[in-house]
């Protein structure tokens, strides 16, 4: 048996052979960049690997004047530009190019409403496609509630109990509300028109394969599990580190920040795989109910622990790779004076059984000095009987890079060859793109198909997410009202504020160098 087939991953195990079933895909917004970098590429590339359903037609639901044939030339530009595989498929595309259609409206028209139904109608006659509905709300959060309740009101989400045979999903993309009381007051609008299976939160992380992979590493391995507690594990630390500043999203930036944007959602669900309890099953629920529970331990802080344990940063003017690049609040549409954080540093702790004592150190930021995302867990110092006087300082650390070079290494002590007992560190690396001879698929594929399948496994569920915006809560709320002298307390392409050297070592631990 080769290697290859030895691997069994039972997240993908669901779909594996698994077509969906027949469905539209309304994508709203579908001008913006997320449609042209992401969801067509992910559409196309899920056409090239067959598994698309076999009915099947994508509406782009927009406010600017096109034709079809124009959306079709656009998406077929993008599709060329962003996706993964190269070049482009003629006979592909030539059969997902005629299941294109774009319907122009504003998002609060009721005529726009009107020809949509038309055209689904008509599609469903042309393509077969059921009635089945899948609604992609690629807009502005601020846009959710109408673009929903429009819907309802032109007949255009059914009640799956009333009409078993069909289907309509919305999928909606974080954020999920800007704190606390507007996700609570999104979640209840969300709650007049839709059930709760109806509902794909998505958090793009859950589509990564190495996220995936963290559950099949914990639980599919026996080595794992004895060891993952805090007997034998001193401390985690999470990086979400980017070289990119904020591009061309400063008026999104500006009413976000790196908390919201990055700490409320990718890096709580980073938390959440890491230190869940094992689920009783692989459906969604299970794990869902285990993550929510991690959030849910998660200690509370207080405005002094806040001032501790929490560190904010924007960036000044700096270098990445050798050439000069503004600082944030030279960026454009960007306020000269803003307060807006680009950088966060946290330490949490989980009061659980299983991880009381083990602090949980996250750090993420723009432009920092290179890409990289990685869970490290690094183990207790040894007993000093035997090698203190010989080892360089170095704990056993497992390290789990979710991008790029994705893989998995763990770096142990070793003796150096000859004859004294000098000790080195060494270590053994898995990399998926050398094993498996292939990248992953991006995370919208799977996200797309999953939710065409009616899998909710790798979304968000609402609990989880007011779970994880009540752990932040505080802490916006702190940093609302104090606002820091320092900034911008970084330069582009240094590894973020002293401030988080600072945190990190008063617990006498360092950030890894990656
Ligand atoms: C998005 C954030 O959710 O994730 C961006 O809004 C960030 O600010 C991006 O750059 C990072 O995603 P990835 O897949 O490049 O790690």
């Amino acid at each position: 048996m080769t290697d290859q087939v030895a691997f069994f991953n039972p997240l993908e195990d669901k779909t594996i052979g698994k077509l969906p079933d027949p469905c539209v895909l309304v994508i709203f917004g579908v001008t913006g960049d997320l449609a042209a970098k992401r969801l067509l590429p992910a559409l196309y590339n899920l056409a090239r690997e067959g598994q698309l359903p076999s009915h099947f037609a994508c509406v782009g639901f927009a406010r600017r004047e096109k034709t079809n044939e124009q959306f079709r030339k656009e998406m077929l530009d993008d599709v060329s530009t962003y996706s993964r595989t190269q070049p482009i498929k003629e006979e592909v595309w030539s059969v997902f190019n005629e299941q294109l259609f774009y319907n122009r409206s504003e998002f609060d028209n009721d005529e726009g409403y009107k020809a949509l139904k038309e055209l689904l109608k008509n599609l469903d006659l042309e393509f077969g496609t059921k009635g089945n509905r899948i609604y992609y709300l690629s807009t502005p959060p601020s846009q959710f509630p109408l673009i929903i309740k429009k819907l309802h009101q032109h007949n255009l989400i059914y009640d799956e109990h009333t009409y078993p045979n069909k289907f309509s999903r919305i999928v909606i993309e974080k954020p999920f509300g800007h704190d606390l009381s507007s996700a609570l007051a999104l979640e209840s609008t969300l709650e007049l028109y839709l059930h709760e299976d109806q509902m794909y939160r998505i958090d793009h992380y859950l589509g990564k394969e190495t996220v995936q992979n963290l559950l099949v590493f914990r639980f599919a391995n026996a080595i794992c599990e004895p060891l993952w507690n805090n007997k034998y594990i001193d401390h985690v630390q999470i990086t979400v580190s980017e070289e990119d500043g904020i591009g061309t999203r400063g008026k999104l930036y500006e009413e976000a920040g790196t908390l919201r944007d990055i700490v409320q959602n990718h890096m709580m669900q980073l938390v959440s795989l890491i230190a869940m309890e094992p689920p009783v099953s692989l459906n969604a629920n299970s794990i869902r109910d285990e993550k929510v529970k991690i959030l849910n331990s998660i200690r509370p802080m207080t405005e002094d622990q806040i001032k501790r344990y929490a560190v904010r940063g924007q960036y000044g003017p700096g270098f990445i790779k050798g050439e000069p690049v503004r600082g944030y609040t030279q960026e454009d549409n960007v306020s000269s004076t803003s307060y807006i954080d680009t950088y966060v540093g946290l330490e949490l702790f989980i009061d659980t059984w299983r991880w009381t004592g083990v602090p949980f150190f996250l750090r993420t930021g723009k432009r920092l000095p290179k890409r990289a995302t990685e869970i490290a867990i690094l183990f207790k110092e040894l007993p000093e009987i035997l090698f203190s006087s010989i080892i360089p300082h170095q704990n056993n650390t497992l390290v789990i890079r979710i991008q790029p070079d994705e893989g998995i290494s763990l770096k142990f002590n070793s003796k150096i060859p000859g004859s004294s007992t000098l000790v080195h560190p060494v270590k053994m690396d898995f990399r998926y793109s050398t094993h498996f001879g292939t990248t992953p698929p991006e995370a919208y594929e799977r996200l797309l198909c999953d939710c065409m399948l009616g899998d909710q496994t790798l979304f968000a569920r609402k609990d989880e997410v007011l779970a994880s915006w009540k752990i932040i809560q505080p802490i916006l709320e702190c940093w609302q009202t104090t606002h820091p002298s320092t900034f911008p307390n970084y330069a582009a392409g240094t590894w973020g504020p002293a401030a988080a050297d600072h945190m990190i070592q008063q617990e006498g631990r360092f950030w890894r160098q990656i």
